[in-house]
Protein backbone atom coordinates (compact mmCIF):
# COMPACT_ATOMS: atom_id res chain seq x y z
CA UNK A 1 0.00 0.00 0.00
CA UNK A 2 0.99 3.90 -1.03
CA UNK A 3 1.25 4.78 2.78
CA UNK A 4 2.98 2.29 4.22
CA UNK A 5 6.01 2.54 1.16
CA UNK A 6 6.44 6.29 1.53
CA UNK A 7 6.59 5.62 5.56
CA UNK A 8 9.15 2.39 4.29
CA UNK A 9 11.31 4.92 1.92
CA UNK A 10 11.87 7.28 5.19
CA UNK A 11 12.51 4.61 7.79
CA UNK A 12 14.45 4.67 10.23
CA UNK A 13 11.90 6.26 12.02
CA UNK A 14 11.93 5.85 15.87
CA UNK A 15 12.15 8.94 17.48
CA UNK A 16 12.11 11.19 14.65
CA UNK A 17 10.34 14.37 14.44
CA UNK A 18 8.08 13.91 10.83
CA UNK A 19 6.59 16.43 8.67
CA UNK A 20 3.95 15.29 6.76
CA UNK A 21 2.96 18.10 4.06
CA UNK A 22 -0.72 18.41 3.32
CA UNK A 23 -1.73 15.84 5.77
CA UNK A 24 -5.37 15.59 4.33
CA UNK A 25 -7.09 13.40 6.89
CA UNK A 26 -4.56 11.91 8.54
CA UNK A 27 -3.58 8.78 5.88
CA UNK A 28 0.37 8.93 6.58
CA UNK A 29 0.86 10.98 9.78
CA UNK A 30 -1.31 8.81 12.06
CA UNK A 31 0.28 5.75 10.84
CA UNK A 32 3.68 7.87 11.39
CA UNK A 33 2.67 8.41 14.97
CA UNK A 34 2.65 5.13 15.46
CA UNK A 35 6.00 4.54 13.89
CA UNK A 36 8.46 7.76 15.61
CA UNK A 37 7.11 5.95 18.64
CA UNK A 38 6.84 7.46 22.47
CA UNK A 39 10.19 9.75 21.73
CA UNK A 40 8.88 11.13 18.02
CA UNK A 41 6.89 13.41 16.95
CA UNK A 42 4.87 13.95 13.73
CA UNK A 43 3.56 17.66 12.64
CA UNK A 44 0.41 17.74 10.31
CA UNK A 45 0.44 20.59 7.77
CA UNK A 46 -1.96 21.42 5.63
CA UNK A 47 -3.80 24.53 3.82
CA UNK A 48 -7.06 23.27 5.04
CA UNK A 49 -7.57 23.97 8.46
CA UNK A 50 -11.13 21.83 8.23
CA UNK A 51 -8.62 18.69 7.46
CA UNK A 52 -6.35 19.56 10.19
CA UNK A 53 -9.15 19.86 12.34
CA UNK A 54 -9.99 16.36 11.51
CA UNK A 55 -6.57 14.84 11.82
CA UNK A 56 -6.68 16.25 15.55
CA UNK A 57 -9.62 14.66 16.44
CA UNK A 58 -8.23 11.11 15.23
CA UNK A 59 -5.07 11.61 16.66
CA UNK A 60 -6.83 12.84 19.88
CA UNK A 61 -8.95 9.47 19.62
CA UNK A 62 -6.47 7.21 19.11
CA UNK A 63 -4.99 8.80 22.41
CA UNK A 64 -1.35 9.99 20.30
CA UNK A 65 -2.22 13.80 20.36
CA UNK A 66 0.47 14.65 22.64
CA UNK A 67 3.27 13.85 20.15
CA UNK A 68 1.27 15.61 17.31
CA UNK A 69 1.22 18.95 16.27
CA UNK A 70 -1.07 21.10 13.59
CA UNK A 71 0.18 23.37 11.19
CA UNK A 72 -1.52 25.63 8.65
CA UNK A 73 0.93 26.53 6.36
CA UNK A 74 1.41 25.81 2.58
CA UNK A 75 3.81 23.26 0.75
CA UNK A 76 5.09 26.20 -1.11
CA UNK A 77 7.02 27.72 1.83
CA UNK A 78 6.22 25.86 4.65
CA UNK A 79 6.31 28.99 6.76
CA UNK A 80 5.31 28.02 10.01
CA UNK A 81 8.04 25.78 10.21
CA UNK A 82 11.93 26.55 11.03
CA UNK A 83 14.62 25.98 9.21
CA UNK A 84 16.80 22.56 9.77
CA UNK A 85 13.54 21.09 12.55
CA UNK A 86 12.77 17.76 11.07
CA UNK A 87 14.45 14.27 10.59
CA UNK A 88 11.95 13.40 7.53
CA UNK A 89 9.53 15.08 5.69
CA UNK A 90 6.31 12.88 3.80
CA UNK A 91 4.27 13.69 1.56
CA UNK A 92 1.54 12.03 -0.59
CA UNK A 93 -0.70 13.41 -3.55
CA UNK A 94 -0.03 16.68 -2.75
CA UNK A 95 2.00 18.18 -5.43
CA UNK A 96 0.15 17.22 -8.07
CA UNK A 97 -1.81 20.55 -6.43
CA UNK A 98 0.99 22.97 -6.57
CA UNK A 99 1.57 24.69 -9.81
CA UNK A 100 5.51 25.97 -8.24
CA UNK A 101 6.58 22.62 -7.19
CA UNK A 102 10.46 24.03 -7.10
CA UNK A 103 8.76 26.30 -4.36
CA UNK A 104 7.59 23.12 -2.60
CA UNK A 105 11.20 21.24 -2.88
CA UNK A 106 13.33 24.27 -1.57
CA UNK A 107 10.75 24.25 1.25
CA UNK A 108 10.80 20.97 2.21
CA UNK A 109 15.16 20.85 1.87
CA UNK A 110 15.05 24.03 3.91
CA UNK A 111 12.85 22.36 6.94
CA UNK A 112 15.27 19.17 6.58
CA UNK A 113 18.61 19.08 8.84
CA UNK A 114 21.13 17.75 7.32
CA UNK A 115 21.27 14.10 6.91
CA UNK A 116 17.17 14.35 6.75
CA UNK A 117 15.08 12.44 4.28
CA UNK A 118 12.26 13.30 2.02
CA UNK A 119 10.03 10.67 1.12
CA UNK A 120 6.94 11.30 -1.08
CA UNK A 121 4.62 9.67 -3.87
CA UNK A 122 2.32 11.84 -6.54
CA UNK A 123 0.53 10.30 -9.22
CA UNK A 124 1.89 10.64 -12.79
CA UNK A 125 -1.44 11.61 -14.82
CA UNK A 126 0.54 12.68 -17.74
CA UNK A 127 1.21 9.14 -18.47
CA UNK A 128 -2.65 7.89 -17.71
CA UNK A 129 -4.52 10.75 -19.71
CA UNK A 130 -5.58 11.46 -22.71
CA UNK A 131 -7.11 7.91 -22.41
CA UNK A 132 -7.09 6.04 -25.68
CA UNK A 133 -9.72 6.98 -27.40
CA UNK A 134 -12.11 4.36 -26.93
CA UNK A 135 -12.14 4.69 -23.10
CA UNK A 136 -14.26 7.03 -20.35
CA UNK A 137 -12.49 7.26 -16.71
CA UNK A 138 -11.60 3.93 -17.79
CA UNK A 139 -15.06 2.33 -19.28
CA UNK A 140 -15.10 1.10 -22.23
CA UNK A 141 -17.54 3.75 -24.73
CA UNK A 142 -16.32 2.18 -28.44
CA UNK A 143 -19.06 2.72 -29.61
CA UNK A 144 -19.25 6.59 -28.97
CA UNK A 145 -16.06 7.06 -29.13
CA UNK A 146 -16.16 10.64 -31.51
CA UNK A 147 -18.91 11.74 -28.71
CA UNK A 148 -16.46 10.97 -25.60
CA UNK A 149 -13.58 12.95 -27.15
CA UNK A 150 -16.54 16.34 -27.16
CA UNK A 151 -16.58 15.82 -23.40
CA UNK A 152 -12.88 14.60 -22.47
CA UNK A 153 -11.89 18.07 -24.36
CA UNK A 154 -14.09 19.95 -21.47
CA UNK A 155 -11.29 18.61 -19.16
CA UNK A 156 -8.06 19.84 -20.92
CA UNK A 157 -6.76 23.25 -21.12
CA UNK A 158 -4.07 25.18 -20.04
CA UNK A 159 -5.19 26.38 -16.51
CA UNK A 160 -2.81 26.53 -13.82
CA UNK A 161 -4.52 23.25 -11.77
CA UNK A 162 -4.72 20.89 -14.99
CA UNK A 163 -0.71 21.87 -15.51
CA UNK A 164 -0.07 21.52 -11.96
CA UNK A 165 -2.00 18.34 -12.13
CA UNK A 166 -0.48 16.83 -15.53
CA UNK A 167 2.71 18.49 -16.40
CA UNK A 168 5.06 16.55 -14.17
CA UNK A 169 6.45 13.32 -14.58
CA UNK A 170 8.33 11.08 -12.68
CA UNK A 171 11.85 12.51 -14.14
CA UNK A 172 10.88 15.87 -13.44
CA UNK A 173 10.42 14.32 -9.84
CA UNK A 174 14.08 13.66 -9.88
CA UNK A 175 14.91 16.48 -11.38
CA UNK A 176 13.23 18.59 -8.74
CA UNK A 177 14.88 16.83 -5.65
CA UNK A 178 18.34 17.73 -7.19
CA UNK A 179 17.98 20.62 -7.87
CA UNK A 180 16.55 21.57 -4.69
CA UNK A 181 19.82 19.98 -3.05
CA UNK A 182 18.94 16.66 -1.91
CA UNK A 183 22.84 14.90 -2.65
CA UNK A 184 21.08 10.93 -3.17
CA UNK A 185 17.91 10.88 -4.81
CA UNK A 186 15.89 7.95 -5.54
CA UNK A 187 12.72 7.31 -8.06
CA UNK A 188 10.66 4.30 -8.99
CA UNK A 189 8.10 4.59 -11.06
CA UNK A 190 5.08 1.91 -10.64
CA UNK A 191 2.54 1.15 -13.72
CA UNK A 192 -0.46 -0.66 -12.31
CA UNK A 193 -3.32 -1.50 -15.09
CA UNK A 194 -6.21 -3.64 -13.38
CA UNK A 195 -10.23 -4.25 -13.92
CA UNK A 196 -12.01 -1.21 -12.46
CA UNK A 197 -12.41 3.02 -13.46
CA UNK A 198 -9.94 5.80 -12.63
CA UNK A 199 -12.85 7.38 -11.05
CA UNK A 200 -13.49 4.24 -8.44
CA UNK A 201 -17.36 5.27 -8.47
CA UNK A 202 -19.47 4.09 -5.77
CA UNK A 203 -22.65 4.02 -8.05
CA UNK A 204 -23.06 5.88 -11.53
CA UNK A 205 -24.37 8.88 -10.00
CA UNK A 206 -21.14 9.53 -7.94
CA UNK A 207 -18.93 8.80 -11.36
CA UNK A 208 -21.38 11.71 -13.00
CA UNK A 209 -20.87 14.00 -10.28
CA UNK A 210 -17.20 12.99 -10.52
CA UNK A 211 -14.45 15.76 -11.51
CA UNK A 212 -10.55 14.99 -12.65
CA UNK A 213 -9.79 18.03 -9.66
CA UNK A 214 -11.66 20.38 -8.15
CA UNK A 215 -12.39 23.36 -9.95
CA UNK A 216 -12.96 21.41 -13.19
CA UNK A 217 -16.37 20.46 -14.51
CA UNK A 218 -18.50 17.41 -13.18
CA UNK A 219 -18.50 14.60 -15.71
CA UNK A 220 -22.60 15.33 -15.88
CA UNK A 221 -21.55 19.10 -16.53
CA UNK A 222 -19.69 18.55 -19.28
CA UNK A 223 -21.76 16.31 -21.10
CA UNK A 224 -24.71 18.48 -20.74
CA UNK A 225 -22.11 21.70 -22.19
CA UNK A 226 -20.18 19.05 -24.92
CA UNK A 227 -23.40 17.06 -26.49
CA UNK A 228 -26.52 17.64 -27.77
CA UNK A 229 -29.88 15.99 -26.03
CA UNK A 230 -29.82 13.14 -28.43
CA UNK A 231 -25.87 12.81 -28.29
CA UNK A 232 -26.19 12.57 -24.55
CA UNK A 233 -28.31 9.91 -24.69
CA UNK A 234 -26.36 7.75 -26.48
CA UNK A 235 -23.29 8.59 -24.70
CA UNK A 236 -25.15 7.92 -21.38
CA UNK A 237 -26.78 4.70 -22.60
CA UNK A 238 -23.02 3.45 -23.88
CA UNK A 239 -21.66 4.95 -20.56
CA UNK A 240 -24.44 3.15 -18.29
CA UNK A 241 -23.94 -0.21 -20.04
CA UNK A 242 -19.82 -0.02 -19.57
CA UNK A 243 -20.66 0.59 -16.20
CA UNK A 244 -23.66 -2.42 -15.20
CA UNK A 245 -21.17 -4.42 -16.75
CA UNK A 246 -18.13 -3.35 -15.45
CA UNK A 247 -16.55 -3.10 -18.78
CA UNK A 248 -13.84 -1.01 -17.36
CA UNK A 249 -9.67 -0.87 -17.18
CA UNK A 250 -7.83 1.47 -14.77
CA UNK A 251 -4.14 1.95 -15.26
CA UNK A 252 -2.44 4.18 -12.69
CA UNK A 253 0.79 5.42 -13.00
CA UNK A 254 2.79 6.82 -9.64
CA UNK A 255 6.14 7.71 -8.59
CA UNK A 256 7.85 7.14 -5.61
CA UNK A 257 10.77 9.93 -4.55
CA UNK A 258 13.46 8.92 -1.46
CA UNK A 259 15.81 11.66 -0.79
CA UNK A 260 18.52 12.53 1.32
CA UNK A 261 19.58 16.31 2.19
C1 LIG B 1 -5.36 14.17 -2.12
S1 LIG B 1 -5.19 14.90 -0.55
C2 LIG B 1 -3.93 13.91 0.16
C3 LIG B 1 -4.00 13.91 1.65
C4 LIG B 1 -2.98 13.02 2.36
N1 LIG B 1 -1.62 13.41 2.03
C5 LIG B 1 -3.18 11.56 2.02
O1 LIG B 1 -2.24 10.92 1.57
O2 LIG B 1 -4.29 11.05 2.22
C6 LIG B 1 -4.39 16.44 -0.91
C7 LIG B 1 -4.13 17.29 0.32
O3 LIG B 1 -3.24 18.33 -0.05
C8 LIG B 1 -3.67 19.52 0.57
N2 LIG B 1 -3.11 20.62 -0.21
C9 LIG B 1 -3.50 21.08 -1.42
N3 LIG B 1 -2.71 22.08 -1.82
C10 LIG B 1 -1.77 22.25 -0.85
C11 LIG B 1 -0.66 23.14 -0.68
N4 LIG B 1 -0.36 24.05 -1.60
N5 LIG B 1 0.06 23.03 0.44
C12 LIG B 1 -0.23 22.10 1.39
N6 LIG B 1 -1.26 21.24 1.28
C13 LIG B 1 -2.03 21.32 0.18
C14 LIG B 1 -5.17 19.43 0.56
O4 LIG B 1 -5.75 20.29 1.51
C15 LIG B 1 -5.36 17.95 0.90
O5 LIG B 1 -5.37 17.74 2.28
Amino acid sequence: MIRDRVLGHAAPLEGATLLDVGAGDGLIGLAALERVGPNGTVIFSDVSEALLAHSEQRADSLGLSDRARFVHTAAEDLAAIPDASVDVVTTRSVLIYVAEKSQAFAAFARVLRPGGRLSLFEPINRLVFPEPDDRFWGYDIGAVAGLAARVRAQFTGASRDVRAMMGFDDRDLADLAVAAGFERVHVERHIDVEPGSSMNPVSFDALLDSAPNPNAPSTREAIAAALTEDEQERFLTELRSAFDEGRATRRMVGAYVAAQK
